[in-house]
């Protein structure tokens, strides 16, 4: 199977987190977390064709160690992104634990940012966990991406590596962690806290389910956005999410549309409601452009077709 394929979008749209510029989350996500990604479908597919009849101990421990790696790589970059947002308080259920086991947020929070600047200079997570046996919270420091406790959940995670802050903070880590803690939306991790599944958002496709995709992409970034763009997916019709009216002209009404932006938030979301509307078959892309070029898929240059 391809990881890639599966990529996690961005929380919200980056230039919602307080404290962090697009530059930065952009390069964080398309670099390090989907390398990280990348390398994990890589060590996957050299696991794969291992003999287990004839490879030595010593491949077995070294790819088994690097996908322990990547994994934990991937899923703590997806924690990590999910937090950041416009900051959302820890529903009332969360907060009590976070009380119960802390004594307040607020010495939560103390406890955790000295963890984060404990790791400046160096690199690794904190991450705040609910353990498996005692169901209590805990504050978790992962080195290399792993030394978690065993079935312990991860419910936010911050990246202490210095690509994590550097374009924006250069060495000045406090003042990363401090932003990062003020940025905060609490509300996937409480999901997790109560073992919830992760909420759907609808009318969403990754990559993955597009499969064999036979249908027409739209491209529907924001005008600015597009106008400076030089690639567009495979074939992508323009539609100006700004002229709403002229969605239904030259888009078939027979085939399945698929809506991208640059993240996958409002423009695409949005044109694809309005398509609808009007009785079109559309979702939108999940991860945006953006996901879509760090999974690797291919891209056209723009200008060869537009409603
Ligand atoms: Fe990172």
């Amino acid at each position: 199977m391809s990881y890639l394929k599966t990529l996690k979008p961005l929380g919200a749209k980056p230039e919602s987190y307080p404290g962090f510029s697009e530059r930065l989350v952009a390069s964080h996500y398309e670099n390090n977390y989907a390398g990280a990604v990348r390398r994990l479908d890589a060590i996957t597919a050299r696991l794969a064709a291992l003999d287990p009849a004839t490879a030595p101990g010593f491949d077995w421990n070294a790819l088994k160690r690097e996908e322990l790696v990547a994994y934990n790589s991937m899923l703590l970059h997806e924690i990590h992104f999910e937090a950041l947002g416009p900051a959302m308080p820890p529903p009332p259920d969360l907060a009590a634990a976070i009380d119960r086991d802390f004594g307040s947020y607020e010495a939560w929070r103390a406890r955790f940012a000295a963890c984060g600047r404990a790791l400046a200079g160096g690199s690794g997570w904190v991450v705040l966990v609910r353990e498996m046996r005692s169901g209590r919270l805990a504050i978790q420091w992962c080195a290399d991406h792993t030394m978690g406790f065993a079935g312990a959940v991860p419910l936010v995670a911050l990246d202490m590596y210095e690509h994590a802050y550097h374009l924006d903070y250069g060495a000045n880590a406090t003042a990363y962690v401090d932003a990062w803690l003020g940025a905060i939306d609490w509300t996937a991790a409480a999901a997790r806290w109560r073992g919830a599944p992760p909420p759907q958002v609808p009318y969403a496709t990754s990559i993955a389910e597009l499969g064999d995709f036979g249908g027409v992409f739209v491209d529907a970034r924001r005008g600015p956005t597009y106008a400076a763009a030089e690639t567009v997916l495979p074939g992508a019709l323009r539609v100006d999410p700004a002229a709403p009216d002229g969605f239904a002209a030259g888009l078939p009404k027979d085939r399945e549309i698929v809506v991208y932006c640059v993240y996958g938030f409002s423009f695409s979301r949005d044109t694809a409601a309005a398509l609808r509307a009007q009785g079109f078959r559309a979702r939108h892309l999940d991860v945006g452009i953006v996901g879509w070029r760090a999974s690797g898929g291919s891209l056209d240059a723009k200008g060869r077709g537009s409603v």
